[in-house]
Formats: C-alpha cells, structure tokens, sequence
C-alpha cells in the first residue's frame, strides 16, 4: 500500500517542470522588449516559479514522511473543523436526524468535528458511551479537549487503530454509527461499511455525511479525476473521489431503509471540487434482515 511513498509524487515534477519551464521560457517572450520590461518579467516569473517550487517540495516532504503528514493533517483539520463552517448546518441536520443516543460508534472522528452539534442537541444529553475509532492517534488529546470544550459528559473511549480492523462482536449493540467525512480516506469502504453494519443493532441508525464523485461525464468529473485527486490523496491524507451513493444503495440496499440524498455543499470557492455530497440516515431493517441475503461486493467504490 505504502510502495507510492517513496516514489517522487508526479504531481512534484509537474510543479518543478512547469517552474523551469516559465524561467526558460520568459526569455524569449522578452527579447525585443526595453530593459525594464524584461527586468520585471523576469521577477515576476522568479517569483512564481519559486512559489511553485515550493508547493512541489512541499507535498514530495508530506509524501515521503507519513508521521508529518499526519501530524500536518492534524492541523489543518483542527483549524479548519472546529472554526465552524457553512457544511455545519448540514452536519448538524443529519446528526439530529439520525437522533444520536445511547451506545455510538463513530468512525475517522478526527478532532470531534461533530461535537458542536451535539452542543444543544436533547437527544444527545442521552449517549451512554462514544467509541472513537481514530488511527490517527494524533486526534485522541483534541477529541477528549473537544468533548470538555463543549460541555459534553458521556464516556469517550478512543480505539486507535483503522475501522477496517475494529474488532465487533458478532451481535451489535450500537444504536448509533457515525461517518462524516470519512469513507474517502479509508482503504476499503466496504469493509468499514461491513463492520458500520455489524456494530449496529436492528433498528440502528447509520448517519452519513460525505463528499463524492462528480456525475459521471461532467467538467467536473474530469477535473476532480486529472487535477485534484494526486494532489487530494497527498495533502487531504489519503483521500481519494468515489461514488458513494451508489455503494451505499448497493452494498447496503437491501437490508437497510436508506434515507440518502445528493446536494451542493457550501464549501469555499477554492474547494469548488468537493462541491458534490451526500447526506442521509441509513436504518437497518429488521424485516429486511430476515431474509438475509450476503453482502454484494462494493464495484463503485473503487479508486478514481
Ligand atoms: C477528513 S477527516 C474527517 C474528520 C471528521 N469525521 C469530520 O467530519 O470532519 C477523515 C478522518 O478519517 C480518519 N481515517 C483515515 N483512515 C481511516 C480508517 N481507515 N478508519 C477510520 N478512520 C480513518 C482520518 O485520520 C481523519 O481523522
Ligand atoms: C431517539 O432515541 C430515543 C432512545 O432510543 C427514543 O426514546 C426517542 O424516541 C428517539 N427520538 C426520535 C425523534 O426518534
Ligand atoms: C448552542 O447554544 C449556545 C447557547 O445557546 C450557543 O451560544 C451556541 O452557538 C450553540 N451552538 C450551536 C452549534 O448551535
């Protein structure tokens, strides 16, 4: 899984080329202009060129060195989750939809972004124990100053270890499981999904807040594809484009009562790519349990 890591990232030599490239090529834009033409075309294109440069070596030094890259990611979550957003109105809707009570399990809670919805939320006062499946154990001291910060008393258990590997008791006990922002930068959606599904009881409510994949065939398909994703999957931690929508309706449809549905994100303009989201409440249908049929396998959820 790791072998990519030790490779120069293509999205590095696409920033250096394209720096080496404006230097080189600046000078024979600027041969028949006066002096100081040229002198400022040649500052500007220094100074965009270094820029460049420096964004390449960036992301080769987050690439090469996964321990930074986490703690970096650390970072840019805490600052970026617990300012507030315009997606918390959004956020907040499907938790109080998904009515968080009792026993919870959420996974990737990174710092306890969903906390603040809990805030005032009743039903919440309720929780009798919330279990963080966090790898990142850079996460577990901002997740429990998170959870005083916001006044919130239930038992906080941090299991530090990927959800693909949470060990669930065959019968499942939890009323609640939580995925926000999440399934993009797990290694196998299906198999956290498998165990979403195991933890939960009959009844139990799967909340999902995500961001996915374009429709096929748009601008922004392609865009999200070509441009954004080998830069995404650096700096966003792994993180990668998929259509969720339709691996939650086929690998979950026919034992859960899905309550899913797209919309445009408020995000900010310059993260116009992660525009397209789903959100939902996904219940597990006891009828539907009974006559159980095996999981089919998750095709929509592989790597774009
Ligand atoms: C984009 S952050 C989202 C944090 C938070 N859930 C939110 O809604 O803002 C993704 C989180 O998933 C975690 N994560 C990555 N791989 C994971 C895995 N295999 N299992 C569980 N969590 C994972 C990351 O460490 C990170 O904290
Ligand atoms: C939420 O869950 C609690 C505990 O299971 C239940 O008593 C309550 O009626 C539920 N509320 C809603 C709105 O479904
Ligand atoms: C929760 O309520 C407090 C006090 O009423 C308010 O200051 C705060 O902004 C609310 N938080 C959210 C996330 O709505």
């Amino acid at each position: 899984m790791c072998s990519s890591c030790f490779a120069i990232p293509s999205v590095t030599i696409k920033l250096l080329t394209t720096a080496a490239a404006l230097i080189y090529g600046q000078r024979s834009f600027t041969t028949n202009s006066n002096k100081w033409t040229r002198w400022i075309t040649f500052a500007i294109t220094v100074v965009i060129s270094l820029i460049l440069s420096a964004i390449g070596v960036f992301l080769l030094v987050l690439s090469v060195n996964p321990d930074f890259r986490k703690r970096n990611f650390v970072n840019l979550c805490v600052g970026q989750n617990l300012k507030g957003s315009p997606l918390d109105v959004h956020r907040c809707f499907v938790l109080e939809q998904g009515n968080v009570t009792g026993k919870v399990m959420e996974f990737g809670p990174g710092p306890g972004t969903n906390f603040k919805c809990f805030q005032n939320m009743t039903s919440a006062a309720s929780i009798e124990k919330y279990v963080a499946v966090e790898p990142n154990s850079y996460f577990e001291e901002k997740i429990e100053e998170e959870r005083k910060a916001r006044g919130l008393e239930f038992p906080l258990e941090f299991v530090g270890i990927k959800g693909e590997n949470v060990d669930i008791p065959e019968q499942g006990i939890y009323d609640v499981v939580v995925l926000t922002h999440v399934l993009c930068s797990v290694d196998s959606a299906e198999v956290v999904l498998a165990n979403a599904e195991k933890a939960l009881k009959p009844g139990g409510r799967l909340i999902v807040l995500e961001h996915v994949l374009a429709s096929e065939g748009s601008a922004l398909f392609h865009i999200q594809r070509q441009m954004v994703a080998p830069v995404l999957n650096i700096v966003g931690n792994g993180c990668k484009f998929l259509d969720l929508h339709r691996a939650l309706e086929d690998f979950l449809g026919d034992r859960f009562d899905l309550d899913i549905t797209k919309f445009e994100a408020p995000v900010p303009s310059f993260m116009f790519f992660a525009r397209p989201h789903i959100k939902g409440i996904a219940v597990k249908d006891t009828l539907k349990l009974r006559n159980d049929h095996s999981p089919k396998s998750l095709q929509h959820c592989q790597q774009h």
